[in-house]
């Protein structure tokens, strides 16, 4: 009992220290040695002094994404962290993303209907239109053998193109909208983060957005087309279960927020994988491993979103940690992607792998509404790029996002010629 327990409270402790290592400013570049030594310590820790439950254990993590106890936060607790967050336009919490129960169950419904598994095969010949149109000009830049950042011109372009396309956004209103679509996840983006007002920046491009949205939507109303908004446009007007004005605004924002940067980081991650193992990059070029093999294993190996928070409802215990109502839990999804006790020999990249299923999309009511078309972006664009350019290659230092939350990089200069 004593020595169990003791055990018990050693492993808490050094728990907690790789937990305030990975979080420290500067622990981006490779955290997986210390993923590995915090999956020694288990599953669940609650560190001393933190008001969080981080739970790390692939287990672990997918039960408390399907047990609806653990809700998504919402605007619950808001108030608390950030008392003026009503007054600004951009933290509007009315998409599913947002939402628990009944209501996300509605909502859901009606975007998962608009986001059918035919309205995103049917995108896969424009997907491949704007590869090749971007991997023209990465061609024409990179053509006397200069370096050319593929996250600036293709990984940060192609996710945009793609939800203009789902959603309906007329080719000509590209150039409109992608400022704003920028503006939107300024807190996201590097050089914008330290630069400017990120809030600030939000709050303007919703407010833009959503006049932009409101005049399409009349147009769509007048003249429906096979898009995402002229059917939640049709749901909003006369479907059962309805759409407010503000649950079309914040859901189709939310397209962008959740669809965008995430997208980009499995593009880069991808990329840099295949430049720094030539037999992989020569195995997809023959054909020899599926690119949706690779694209799964790609996700599972570098999660482009590392983490994600619920918020206990009711008192509720968690791998023998007892969490009060309103605890918030971080399910740290990159580490469970890594947990040995469900994937042999977990930190060896392996596109053969039988034992795929990583929580890289989520899992339970708020898995990702996008993951089908994010794979099939990724399973055009990379054996395109690799068709395209036979004679790709690193050109200097990549720089990742930094911060243990999201996985990518910021800049990945490559030689293409
Ligand atoms: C939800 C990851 C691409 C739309 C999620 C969640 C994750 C995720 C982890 C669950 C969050 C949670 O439960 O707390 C990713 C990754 C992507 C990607 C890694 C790219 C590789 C996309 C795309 C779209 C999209 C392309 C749409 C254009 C959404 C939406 C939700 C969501 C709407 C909320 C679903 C709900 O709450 O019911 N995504 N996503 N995602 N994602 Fe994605």
């Amino acid at each position: 009992g004593t020595a169990l327990t003791r055990r018990g409270r050693e492993c808490q402790v050094e728990a907690t220290e790789i937990l305030q290592a990975l979080f420290a400013a500067d622990a981006a570049s490779d955290p997986y040695p210390r993923y590995a030594d915090l999956l020694a310590t288990g599953e669940v820790c609650h560190p001393t002094q933190w008001s969080s439950v981080v739970v790390f254990g692939y287990a672990a993590i997918e039960s408390v994404l399907r047990d609806p106890v653990f809700e998504v936060q919402g605007d619950t607790g808001l108030d608390e962290i950030f008392p003026a967050w009503r007054e600004h336009p951009s933290m509007s919490k009315n998409s599913v993303i947002d939402l628990n129960g009944g209501e996300h169950t509605r909502v859901r419904g009606l975007m998962s209907r608009a986001f059918s598994r035919r309205r995103v095969e049917s995108l896969a010949p424009a997907i491949a239109a704007t590869t090749a149109s971007l991997l023209d000009d990465m061609a024409d830049r990179g053509s006397g053998g200069e370096p050319v950042d593929f996250v600036a011109q293709f990984a940060f372009l192609l996710p945009v193109i793609v939800i203009c396309d789902l959603v309906g956004i007329p080719q000509a209103d590209r150039e409109t909208f992608r400022p704003l679509a920028e503006d939107l996840v300024a807190g996201l983006i590097g050089e914008r983060r330290r630069a400017e007002d990120a809030v600030a920046l939000a709050d303007d491009a919703t407010v833009r957005l959503n006049d932009y949205f409101t005049a399409l939507a009349g147009e769509r109303r007048k003249h429906p087309r096979d898009d995402l908004l002229s059917q939640l446009v049709h749901v909003h007007d006369v479907g059962d279960g309805r759409l407010s004005d503000a649950e079309l605004h914040d859901n189709l924002r939310t397209l962008v927020i959740a669809g965008f940067l995430t997208t980009t980081h499995l593009l880069s991650n991808g990329l840099a994988l295949l430049l720094s193992d030539p037999h992989l990059a020569a195995a997809m070029r023959e054909a020899e491993i599926a690119v949706a093999d690779f694209v799964e294993e790609t996700l599972r190996y570098e999660a482009p979103v590392q983490m994600t928070v619920r918020r206990a409802a009711a008192p509720a215990e968690l791998g023998g940690i007892q969490a009060a109502a309103g605890t918030q839990i971080l399910l740290l999804i990159g580490v469970g992607n890594r947990d040995p006790r469900r994937f042999a020999s977990p930190d060896r990249f392996d596109p053969r792998r039988s034992d795929a299923g990583a929580l890289s999309f989520g899992g339970g009511p708020h898995f990702c509404l996008g993951a089908a078309l994010a794979r099939m972006e990724a399973a055009i664009a990379f054996p395109e790029l690799l068709a395209r350019f036979p004679a790709i290659a690193s050109a200097g230092e990549a720089r990742r996002v930094p911060g243990p939350a999201f996985r990518g990089f910021e800049s990945l200069p490559v030689t293409v010629a």
